[in-house]
This record gives C-alpha cells, sequence and structure tokens, in this order.
C-alpha cells in the first residue's frame, strides 16, 4: 500500500536556524497519527515543513508516493493536503458561511464534504452561519477552521493543538469529529501536547525532542510506554 504520508531524512531550517534534523515518519491511509513533544519540539516545524511554509528543506517528503519536497505550497495542498495551523486562520471580518467558502476545492478527485454535511457534522455551525469570524466562541473557530479543509476534498488532515485552549466539554466534541473522521477513511497527523486527549484517538504516537523523532510506537504499547513517556513529556 502506499503511505499516504512518507518523510525520511527530513532536514529544515528556518534561516540559520537547523531545526530539523533527518525526522522519518511513515503514515498510511486511514491512520490516525499523533505527534508528541514538549514546546520547542519542533512538531509545528514538522507540519509547515510537509506544506512547504519553512525555510530550505532536505530529504523526502512523499504524498501518496510523490515526491513533495520541492514543491511550492499550492502544489502540495493539490495533492490532498489540509494544514489546520495552530492559529486557526479564521477570517475575523467574515462570516461562517464565507470562511467556509473561502479556500477552493482541491484538484485531487475528491469532492470534499457539502456544505450540508458540514452543517450535519457541526450543527452548532450552522447555527452560527451568519455571525462573523471574531463572534465565535474559540471552540467554534476551532471546529470552523477543521470544517473549511473538509470542504476542499483534502484526505490528508494536518491539524497542529486542536485541543489547545478549549474547555473540557469542547475538547469532547473534538474528539469525536476526529473519530467520525477516521469512520470516513480520513487520514490524520494531529500535533498534540494534550496527551490525555491524543491518547485514546491515535492508531500511532511519534515523541519529538530537539527537531528529532525520539520514540515511536502503536496504542497497543501505550501503557508500556507510559514510564518512558512520562519522562519525555512530564504527563
Ligand atoms: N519562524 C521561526 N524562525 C526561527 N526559529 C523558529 C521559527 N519557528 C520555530 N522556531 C524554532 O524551531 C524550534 C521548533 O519549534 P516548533 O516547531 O514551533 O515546536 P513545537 O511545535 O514542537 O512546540 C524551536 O526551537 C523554535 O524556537
Ligand atoms: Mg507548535
Amino acid at each position: 500500500m502506499t503511505a499516504a504520508l512518507e518523510i525520511s531524512n527530513l532536514q529544515t531550517w528556518y534561516g540559520e536556524s537547523h531545526i530539523l534534523h533527518n525526522v522519518n515518519l511513515k503514515v498510511q491511509p486511514g491512520e490516525v497519527v499523533t505527534l508528541l513533544g514538549r514546546n520547542g519540539a519542533g512538531r509545528t516545524t514538522t507540519l509547515r515543513a510537509i506544506m512547504g511554509l519553512t525555510g530550505a528543506r532536505k530529504g523526502s517528503i512523499k504524498i501518496n508516493g510523490v515526491e513533495a519536497i520541492g514543491f511550492p505550497t499550492h502544489k502540495i495542498a493539490h495533492l490532498g493536503v489540509g494544514y489546520c495551523p495552530e492559529e486557526r486562520g479564521i477570517f475575523a471580518s467574515l462570516s461562517t458561511e464565507e470562511n467556509l467558502l473561502l479556500p477552493p476545492q482541491l484538484s485531487t478527485g475528491d469532492k470534499g464534504m457539502s456544505i450540508k454535511e458540514i452543517y450535519s457534522m457541526f450543527p452548532n455551525l450552522e447555527e452560527r452561519k451568519h455571525s462573523q469570524g471574531t463572534r465565535l466562541s474559540g471552540g467554534e473557530q476551532q471546529m470552523l477552521a477543521v470544517a473549511r479543509i473538509l470542504r476542499t476534498g483534502a484526505r490528508l488532515l494536518l491539524l497542529d493543538e486542536i485541543s489547545e485552549g478549549l474547555a473540557p466539554v469542547i475538547v469532547q466534541g473534538l474528539a469525536r469529529m476526529i473519530t467520525t473522521l477516521k469512520s470516513k477513511g480520513y487520514t490524520i497527523v494531529m500535533v498534540e501536547q494534550n496527551f490525555r486527549f491524543a491518547a485514546p484517538l491515535a492508531d500511532r504516537f511519534y515523541v519529538m525532542e530537539h527537531g528529532q523523532i525520539v520514540e515511536t510506537f502503536v496504542s497497543s504499547e501505550l501503557s508500556d510506554k507510559m514510564p518512558v513517556l512520562t519522562e519525555l513529556l512530564g504527563v
């Protein structure tokens, strides 16, 4: 089976700063993988590097078997990748529905969710469809940021700390959303600080430290790995 995402020996720089050192990561279609690590470990940089948003990159990033290391961001998106950045990127002056309609559909052949499907998955976004971006709660903004990429037809979702700063009841809603997306066959890479949120959702785990992958294991190994995770993450 061709991996949805296969990163080999990825190195990345921001200017002179060498941030990622030979990162290797492989995600099969339909898998949910979480990238854990302390602040500054290089998780966001990994997602940004996949999207071509860092400085120089070296190594290999294959998306559905296509080498994308030399591609500009828009071409990478058109391979079927949806990136939800930590800062969410909701347009404050646009309504919920305008935000949803903003990103263009990708040329992958995948149609993406219709507005109707999105509203049935996120009923509170339908209630708020005429509200301006600024009027939405943090949780609603986060739902909108994810919903927006579902409409484009992206099948590989890169989600950066979606649970951050949100109330437990909202985080539970996001967990249900991830479970639904997994059942629909989406491939998901979640960067998380919130171990308790990620742990029950992920099929596999990667732990980063100082721009390198230092641990990787499957969910059935989680309890055996708790001592090392406690040491690496302080969870
Ligand atoms: N735009 C940037 N320019 C220079 N250095 C950066 C930039 N963004 C992040 N870094 C550095 O890269 C390292 C990894 O950061 P990041 O990927 O944001 O970590 P994480 O998401 O795991 O918290 C940190 O040392 C951070 O200071
Ligand atoms: Mg980060």
